[in-house]
Formats: C-alpha cells, sequence, structure tokens
C-alpha cells in the first residue's frame, strides 16, 4: 500500500477513537470505546464524565489499535489528533497524548478538524484488495452529526465553501433531544429511527424555513412535538410513539433532503456524500438517494458515520501531503471551524 501509515486519535466527544489508516483510504485498525451506554444512564452527555472517559481508555485504545493493525512504530509514518471542535476537556485528553508521543518517537503530527474527518469517512475503505475510485469533486457534504449540520461544497482537497448550516439545533441534537420527550433510550437517533420503522406518521409537522436557502432550523419541530405529547397527555390518551417518531423523522428527513437536493443542482456536482451520525439514518439514506436521480451518493457503512478515529486518519493523510504540520504548540480548539473559501 502506498501513502504513509497513520496513527489516528479522535477523543472530541465521548467516544475514543484510535486507528491505523494507510494511504488515506485503507483502515488497518480502527478501535472505538464507546460511552453510549454511560451516557444512557445521564441521557445525555456529561462533559466531566466524558472527559475522564475519555483519559480512562486512550492508551489501551492505542494498544488495541497497533495490536489489531499488527504493527510498531517502526511502521508508523505520522500521528494524526482531532483540535476541534469538540468538548474541550475530551479534545485535550487526545492532543495531549498526540503532542507527547510525536516528541517521544519522533514522528511528525497532524492537527485535523473533526468536521473534516466527517467528510473523509468517505475516503475510507477495508476492502481486501482492491482500491475503490476516490470520491470525485466537487463533491457536495452533507455533515449531520450530534454537534453540527452543515452543507459543505467541496472543489477539491481541503478546499471547503459553507453553504448553509443549522440555525438552532444539529440535527442529531434534535433527534436526542425529542427521544427524551418521547421517553426513547439515549441516544435518541438509533431509537427513533427504529421506533418510525414502518410506523404511519401521527401528525404532519410543518417545514422549517430559516433564513438562508441552505440553511437548517430543529428547534421549532422540537417545539412542536412537545405540543402534540402535551396534548395526548392533557386528553389522557395514550400517545403514539412510534407514530410522532415517524413523523418527526419525516419532516427533519425531508429538511434535509430538499436543501441538499437543491444544491447539488445549483452547484452541478459530481456526487453527494454523507457524514456524520446521523447519516447512519437510514430513511435519510434511503429518501436521499431517490431524489437524487442518478446523481452518485455516498454514504459510509454506520460505524464509519459515528465518531471514530479511521476518519481522521483519512483527513490527515492528505493534509500529511499537502505538506501540513503541527507542532508542540497545538492547542484543542472547542469551536474550530473549517478554513472556508467564499468561492469553490
Ligand atoms: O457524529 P457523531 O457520532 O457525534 C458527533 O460528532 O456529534 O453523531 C452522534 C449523533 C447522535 O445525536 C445520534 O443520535 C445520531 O448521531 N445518530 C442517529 C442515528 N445514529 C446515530 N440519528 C438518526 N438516525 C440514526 N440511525
Ligand atoms: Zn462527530
Amino acid at each position: 500500500m502506498s501513502g504513509p501509515r497513520i496513527l489516528a486519535i479522535e477523543t472530541s466527544c465521548d467516544e475514543t477513537g484510535v486507528a491505523v489508516v494507510d494511504g488515506g483510504r485503507r483502515i488497518a485498525a480502527n478501535v472505538v470505546a464507546s460511552q453510549v451506554a454511560l451516557h444512557a444512564v445521564t441521557g445525555g452527555i456529561v462533559p466531566e464524565v466524558a472527559a475522564r472517559q475519555q483519559l480512562r481508555w486512550i492508551v489501551p485504545s492505542i494498544e488495541a489499535a497497533f495490536e489489531a493493525a499488527d504493527t510498531g512504530w517502526e511502521d508508523l509514518d505520522a500521528i494524526a489528533v482531532t483540535y476541534g471542535p469538540g468538548l474541550i476537556g475530551s479534545l485535550l485528553v487526545g492532543v495531549n497524548v498526540a503532542k507527547a508521543l510525536a516528541a517521544s518517537h519522533g514522528r511528525p503530527l497532524v492537527g485535523v478538524n473533526h468536521i473534516e474527518g466527517h467528510i473523509y469517512a468517505n475516503w475510507l475503505t477495508d476492502a481486501p484488495d482492491l482500491l475503490p475510485a476516490e470520491p470525485p469533486f466537487p463533491l457536495l457534504c452533507l455533515v449531520v452529526s450530534g454537534g453540527h449540520t452543515q452543507l459543505v461544497l467541496m472543489a477539491d482537497h481541503g478546499r471547503y465553501r459553507l453553504l448553509g448550516q443549522t440555525v438552532d439545533d444539529a440535527a442529531g441534537e434534535a433527534f436526542d433531544k425529542v427521544g427524551r420527550l418521547l421517553g426513547l433510550p439515549y441516544p435518541g437517533g438509533p431509537a427513533i429511527s427504529a421506533a418510525a420503522e414502518g410506523a404511519a406518521p401521527a401528525t404532519r409537522f410543518p417545514l422549517a424555513r430559516p433564513g438562508g436557502r441552505y440553511d437548517f432550523s430543529f428547534s421549532g419541530l422540537k417545539t412542536a412535538v412537545l405540543r402534540e405529547v402535551e396534548g395526548y397527555r392533557a386528553r389522557g390518551e395514550p400517545i403514539p410513539v412510534d407514530g410522532i417518531a415517524a413523523a418527526f423523522e419525516k419532516a427533519v428527513v425531508e429538511q434535509l433532503v430538499r436543501r441538499t437536493v437543491a444544491a447539488a443542482e445549483e452547484h452541478d456536482v459530481a456526487a453527494v456524500a454523507l457524514g456524520g451520525g446521523v447519516a447512519a439514518n437510514r430513511a435519510l439514506r434511503r429518501t436521499l438517494g431517490e431524489r437524487l436521480g442518478g446523481l452518485p451518493l455516498l454514504v459510509p457503512p454506520p460505524a464509519w458515520c459515528t465518531d471514530n478515529g479511521a476518519m481522521i486518519g483519512a483527513a490527515a493523510a492528505f493534509r500529511f501531503a499537502a505538506g501540513d504540520r503541527a507542532d508542540a504548540s497545538l492547542e484543542a480548539v472547542p469551536a474550530l471551524a473549517l478554513p472556508w473559501q467564499t468561492a469553490a
């Protein structure tokens, strides 16, 4: 396999992800220590708990990744780490460990933006021999996670233009909050998706129309679900959880799909790519695929949509090839943005 072998570390939120990736494409190991079960107890992420768990699991995860890839320091060309956006306490763990490893083993360090990682999940493969074709440019990327909802036009590696984003909650955050309103387990995304599968929508929620052409809004929808639930409670009727979940999911998907299809047409893109935890949603994948007609839709497998180290290793390889190097001064940046360009 040509290209650098990169050790990639992702600790921006509540998953400890460590991967070994070759040439930015091929996964040699992808270890994820998840805190989902822990946060299910509190119904959401408690930042200090997340940071402490990162500290607990980072070294065992690195050891497990080395073992899974059957690799050692002599084979590694660089160390990559997510330095933002994310929770400060969680980010600090990965950044600090990556800096220490880079210094002690004399390897170059590459800082990676978490959102860029979600996009580059589309470059990954675990195919044993044949390397699939790379995603084509211009590429329209819909990044939908627990913390972010952005429509990004990618002209080439590292060249991003922000077409639109949420004006309030992220799509995944809306799933999680509505899941809690409906009494479903955390995280709400997979739970709502499972409840909605095959259920007839119990109502029809109106489509949000925030300011910008490609902007998103989900907080009004969350309030509409709350009113609906309160209505059933006030009337003493049982709450049709599956039907409300289906109506909510439909409204979210419709908003995401309409903006994405319109942007794909306007910018005449070569393909559309999904990324982020909500990209694991089956209704979103299905509906977007149908509405895009013949345009290729790239969707990473669910395990690469949610936070993981491999996607950071993929993004890092292209930054590494472009000469990007971080040093001991690398800081964790909770509100880190992609380097937006005004025209693609
Ligand atoms: O990308 P991710 O792992 O973490 C962030 O960077 O935020 O995304 C987690 C989010 C959660 O809000 C979760 O509810 C959502 O992704 N999610 C889903 C599904 N699986 C995960 N949302 C809708 N449908 C799913 N199947
Ligand atoms: Zn993420």
